[in-house]
């Protein structure tokens, strides 16, 4: 019998969102948009599969589980896409998280920090990221996606 080709699956892109997105939707829409935190999920599984991943999409309140997420995606992803929402610019932990990843790291927000309060403008995320995607409400995130496919085509090439 002729021998199956030794196919290796990509390992899935982890999307990983911090505290309050988990309100998306009814959270201070004119800021967020109405679109849930389940409906950004649909929107980033469909783009991802149209560029051949999976993903694995993930939601805590609580920065050490945010910390353990990006310790699993060391060995079991891809790539990261992380919105850390107000952990952005508050947790050393997250960044010395994400300074332990050989994969890809795309920080994203729906809004643009850099237009709003002064406290949003530190970004802890920044300093462990491959780059920052920010200002495009859901697009943000598939924009991220479509980075991470360059990113692993580049690096398969
Ligand atoms: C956010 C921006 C953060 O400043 C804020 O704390 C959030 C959401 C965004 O996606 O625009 O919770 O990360």
């Amino acid at each position: 019998m002729a021998k199956k080709p030794n196919k290796t699956k990509a390992l899935p892109i982890h999307i990983l969102n911090g505290p309050n997105l988990n309100l998306l939707g009814s959270r201070e829409p004119d800021i967020y948009g109405k679109t849930t935190l389940a409906g950004i999920e649909k929107a980033c599984r469909a783009r991802a599969e149209a560029h051949g991943f999976s993903i694995l999409f993930d939601q805590s309140n609580k920065e050490g589980e945010l910390v353990e997420m990006i310790q699993r995606a060391r060995t079991a992803s891809s790539a990261v896409i992380i919105n850390a929402a107000a952990y952005t610019h508050t947790s050393v932990a997250v960044l010395d998280a994400l300074k332990m990843l050989t994969v890809p790291a795309i920080e994203v927000h729906l809004s643009n920090p850099a237009r709003r309060e002064n406290f949003r403008h530190t970004s802890y995320v920044a300093m462990g990221a491959t780059g920052t995607i920010a200002g495009f409400g859901l697009n943000s995130y598939l924009l991220a996606i479509d980075a991470v496919a360059a990113l692993l085509k580049d690096k398969k090439a």
